[in-house]
């Protein structure tokens, strides 16, 4: 008999994934994952935060019946995750014209916002910068649309090749849709400055590009406001666009999947259409998100307390990684000043493109147990002052060969 699945394409799951599976089936004692973009503290360990802890007790004590939550979430959370994208009274919240559904991490948002867009712009091309994180060709392929790179990292300066950006943006047919990451980008640390994105967000109007920001690092890079100016920027614009929020990290709820997808309508009677569509999306899709990851990051950020707490603690976060950063840059950069390793300090976020091939992160992971990517990203939040030396002699050797 011919088995159903014999037809099926063996092909490998994406990178992060698969080091992912590997390192967890690696039996090594000294096993280090840099690969995955997960924020561990000072010990080493994936952080309760306290507001989050106390925020998830108190929803226990209550023991409300387990209904089924709203399509989109509950009006508090949603008006929650409006209030941390566009800064709280900004005139777009009163203006009635973003829709925000409560998704399964960013990535149901970004999934979600792509089924939506799959219904009004098939066949349209959409663009990533070159690189980006893994998932998005991924999701936006699965979704049905053609996915092309816009040229975005230099690797000689560490940073964003602007120019370059921008033009193969102007380039690209109206309609288009552009993902772009709003703070931190991933997998670079490699942030567009203030000047630019003032430059941007009108280009993309004026060319008819359908911009979805994707905001999963909010918090990592200067802080909660600082790093949504981007989103500020395109609500005050007045043009119509796509937000994919992350509460993973800024939570560290990793496993509970807490996200949102924003859409932003030209009018309250346009916001009224697409989220009726997003929500028929959604119910065809799992029906109805969950209830207890978003209770908790919605208690967080409606208790002024919980709220300030998780605010201190997401700085120190914050801070720890660029510690860091500043420490694997000299490092590195006095050990192999010819390599470019100064960036490190000034990029953003989780992650830093360190420049390592990918014969020195196999090395690295081979012979030194430390997972990176074969891309050479490198989770910064995963050092800490235990591990740093270890990781950056690693390093040294898979660089020598
Ligand atoms: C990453 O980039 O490592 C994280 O966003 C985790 C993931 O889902 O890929």
């Amino acid at each position: 008999m011919t088995s159903l699945f014999a037809g099926i394409q063996d092909a490998p799951l994406d990178p992060i994934m698969r080091l992912f599976e590997a390192f967890n089936a690696d039996t090594r004692p000294g096993k280090l994952n840099l690969a995955i973009g997960v924020y561990t503290d000072a010990d080493g360990k994936v952080p309760r935060l306290r507001a989050v802890q106390e925020a998830e007790k108190r929803w226990i004590d209550k023991a409300l019946p387990k209904t089924y939550r709203p399509i989109e979430g509950t009006k508090p959370f949603r008006d929650a995750v409006q209030a941390l994208l566009f800064g709280a009274g900004a005139p777009i919240l009163s203006q009635n014209r973003a829709a925000t559904l409560q998704s399964v991490g960013g990535t149901g948002a970004l999934k979600i916002g792509a089924d939506v867009l799959a219904k009004l712009k098939p066949g349209a091309t959409v663009a990533v910068s070159d690189p980006t994180w893994e998932n998005h060709r991924a999701l936006f392929t699965q979704a049905g649309f053609t996915v092309a790179d816009y040229p975005y990292f230099s690797a000689e300066t560490g940073g964003v090749d602007y120019p370059a950006m921008r033009k193969a943006l102007e380039a690209l047919p109206a309609g288009s849709i552009v993902v772009l990451h709003a703070c931190c980008h991933n997998p670079t640390g490699a942030d567009l400055t203030d000047e630019e994105w003032a430059e941007l967000v009108p280009l993309m109007q004026t060319r008819g590009l359908i911009p979805f920001l994707d905001i999963a690092y909010q918090g990592f890079g200067f802080g909660l406001d600082e790093d949504a100016a981007p989103v500020r920027l395109f609500a005050q614009s007045g043009q119509e666009f796509f937000v994919a929020s992350s509460f993973s990290k800024s939570f560290s709820l990793y496993g509970e999947r807490v996200g949102a997808l924003t859409i932003v309508a030209a009018d309250p009677a346009m916001r009224a259409k697409v989220e009726a569509l997003a929500k028929r999306l959604v119910r065809a899709s799992y029906s109805n998100p969950h209830t207890h990851g978003a209770a908790i990051v919605e208690t967080v950020l409606t208790d002024p307390a919980l709220r300030a707490d998780w605010e201190k603690e997401l700085g120190q976060m914050r801070e720890r990684i660029k510690e860091m950063r500043v420490r694997m840059a000299d490092s590195l950069h006095q050990r192999h000043p010819d390599r470019g390793f100064e960036a490190i300090k000034v990029q953003k976020g989780m992650f830093s493109y360190t420049g390592l091939s990918p014969d020195e992160a196999v090395r690295l992971r081979d012979e030194h147990e430390v997972y990176a990517l074969e891309t050479g990203r490198v989770c910064v939040a995963a050092l800490n002052t235990h591990n740093i030396d270890r990781v950056l002699d690693a390093i040294d050797a898979s660089v020598k060969g």
